[in-house]
């Protein structure tokens, strides 16, 4: 089933509600591929958001029917996991566009909310020059950037306390018309 939700601008009265949603969206539909103490270490000590985005105005906010069921942003600020990240994971040089905090609620999960949401992300992302995206995708996240067109471009390693390790992998994208400025390959 295909929902068709309202894509709008994130502003800070959204954010303890993106949070919330955020935190569930990981323990639930995170929990088929990384452990629980992971997904609980990941939360404290990366976090699910940088609220920067929100004041950048390059977040934004899935809405059906008046809930808040999805979101995900844009930003060339290094993401929240490089201050963790080993010495073998790259983090993207400035200024290069990373997509952001991709989460749905997983009551809404599988009816094509992430889809529309990154295709926003990535029409802002083109409308602002720039030619490709990248991004550190949980394991949990990788078949929708599959779908939607990215391609692995090696592992994304975090230390968390305890001797933990979370493990992603990071992606990039190239627009298809980039050059002409129309809008990115779906
Ligand atoms: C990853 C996530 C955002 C996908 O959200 P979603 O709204 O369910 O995704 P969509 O319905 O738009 O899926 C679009 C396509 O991506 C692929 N896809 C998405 N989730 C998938 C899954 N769990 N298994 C297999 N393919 C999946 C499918 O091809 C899907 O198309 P289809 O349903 O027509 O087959 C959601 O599962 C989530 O929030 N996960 C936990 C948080 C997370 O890991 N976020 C990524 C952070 S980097």
């Amino acid at each position: 089933m295909t929902t068709i939700p309202d894509i709008r601008v994130a502003t800070r009265a959204d954010r303890d509600a993106l949070r919330a949603l955020q935190e569930t969206s990981f323990r639930e539909l995170g929990l088929a591929y990384y452990d629980e103490d992971v997904i609980e270490s990941f939360i404290t000590h990366v976090g699910t958001m940088d609220d920067a985005l929100i004041d950048d105005g390059t977040f934004f906010v899935a809405v059906l029917d008046g809930l808040t069921v999805g979101c995900g942003g844009w930003s060339v600020r290094t993401p929240n996991y490089a201050a963790h990240a080993t010495e073998d994971t790259p983090v993207p040089a400035r200024p290069a566009a990373t997509v952001r905090s991709i989460f749905v609620d997983p009551a809404f999960a599988r009816r094509g909310i992430a889809r529309r949401v990154m295709a926003r992300v990535e029409a802002e992302i083109a409308a602002a020059g720039f030619e490709r995206a990248s991004l550190g995708a949980t394991l949990s996240g990788v078949p929708l950037y599959r779908r939607t067109g990215y391609r692995s471009r090696g592992p994304l390693v975090v230390r968390l306390p305890h001797e933990l390790l979370f493990v992603g992998i990071r992606m990039e994208k190239r627009f298809a018309h980039a050059r002409t400025g129309l809008a990115p390959a779906a």
